[in-house]
């Protein structure tokens, strides 16, 4: 029996760096037949969508789709080739094809996977396509230096130098972000410290231009009200608005950190009560903490708003979100579009009171 999960965690990792892979099918013949793609991968299978660049065929004529409705046994290989062979390395995916159909939870999750990472497909009209899954069931990776194989995170600094050079970045570049780097970021944020080890904390993870737009209006809409409260002049509260719709719209990935109280103790008095939702909240830091640094380890950078704890409930209503999840900070995540400024610290003698 083949492993149903033949791929390393390195091998989704070399996938979700490489943008460009080539997939090979056989007909009845026996022939091979091999195509040029853009997939995406989510951790589970491989996914490629019939786009609309072959215009003269039905997809399901595509000579690929009829190969692998035939013969579901595909390869898929990723490689990076260059003049200089000391850089050569591949990733050969044996694996099993089939169609995901148009109306499917699974077809949208696919689309969305792609759309977040090749921006040109937003423009097309993927939804009335069926999109190819590939499940993984062996694969064989080489390479010319052993480091090829297994790609270092682009900030592969020891421990103490992740903490120092992080930054609160809040220009990004709208070049979407790998969901297995999205995975790892939150994977990092799941192992982090929590109250009685109940993870008071859940996170919402947004990439669509359209939820990221609606969450963006809803909390401009609240602040804009909030800061006419405060006697702010209109011009100062449109630019503060723009600017901070900007900052969501363009990040490509927005993730809304939540507090969840409801696996906690409850108390039947109020200052203890208080004292375990402190305890949550400051989870929710560590949380955060966590992920940040995870981000700027993959060579990913992020902001922190600290909005939707000023307005709870516009953010759940704009996001359908349940009444026990109480939004708390967002954080913004991407590439940096321009080297962010470098706050200093407090001397250690400021900040520590007392040793003894
Ligand atoms: C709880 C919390 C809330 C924050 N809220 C915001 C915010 O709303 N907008 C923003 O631009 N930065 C926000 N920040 C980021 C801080 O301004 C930033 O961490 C601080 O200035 C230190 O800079 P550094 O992160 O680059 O080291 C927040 C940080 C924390 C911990």
């Amino acid at each position: 029996m083949p492993d149903q999960q033949p791929l390393t965690a390195a091998d989704w990792h070399f996938l979700a760096y490489h943008r460009f892979a080539r997939l090979a099918t056989v007909d009845d013949a026996g022939r091979p037949s091999i195509v040029p793609i853009c997939f995406a991968a989510d951790g589970e299978a491989i996914y490629s969508a019939l786009d609309e660049k072959p215009k003269r065929v039905d997809p399901l004529r595509l000579r690929r789709v009829r190969n692998l409705l035939r013969h579901p046994a595909v390869a898929l290989l990723v490689d990076d080739v260059f003049e200089d062979w000391d850089r050569l390395a591949f990733l050969l995916v044996h694996g099993t094809a089939e169609l995901v159909w148009p109306g499917t939870d699974r077809h949208t999750a696919a689309i969305a996977l792609l759309r977040a990472r090749y921006p040109r497909y937003a423009g097309m009209a993927l939804e009335q396509r069926p999109v190819i899954r590939i499940v993984p069931t062996a694969a064989f990776r080489w390479a010319a230096r052993p480091a090829e194989a297994a790609p270092a995170p682009p900030r592969d600094l020891d421990l103490y130098a992740l903490i120092q050079g992080r930054r609160s970045v809040r220009a990004l570049r709208p070049d979407p972000v790998p969901p297995v780097l999205i995975e790892r970021v939150l994977e990092a944020a799941r192992w982090a410290p929590s109250p009685h080890g109940r993870m008071p904390w859940r996170f919402v993870v947004l990439t669509r231009p359209e939820a990221k737009a609606r969450l963006a209006a809803a909390m401009g809409a609240e602040w804009e009200r909030q800061l006419a409260l405060d006697g702010e002049p209109p011009e100062v509260i449109a630019r503060r608005k723009e600017r901070s719709h900007q900052r969501i719209r363009d990040a490509p990935v927005c993730i809304l950190l939540c507090l969840y109280l409801v696996d906690l103790d409850h108390y039947p008095d109020p200052v203890r009560q208080a004292a375990e939702t402190t305890m949550a909240v400051q989870s929710l830091g560590a949380a955060a903490q966590n992920l940040l640094l995870a981000a700027y380890r993959e060579g990913l950078d992020c902001g922190w708003m600290c909005a939707p704890l000023f307005c709870p409930e516009t953010v759940r209503a704009a996001l359908g979100l349940p009444p026990d999840l109480h939004p708390h900070a967002l954080i913004t995540m991407g590439y940096a579009a321009r080297d962010p400024v470098r706050r200093e610290r407090l001397p250690l003698e400021a900040l520590v009171v007392r040793w003894e």
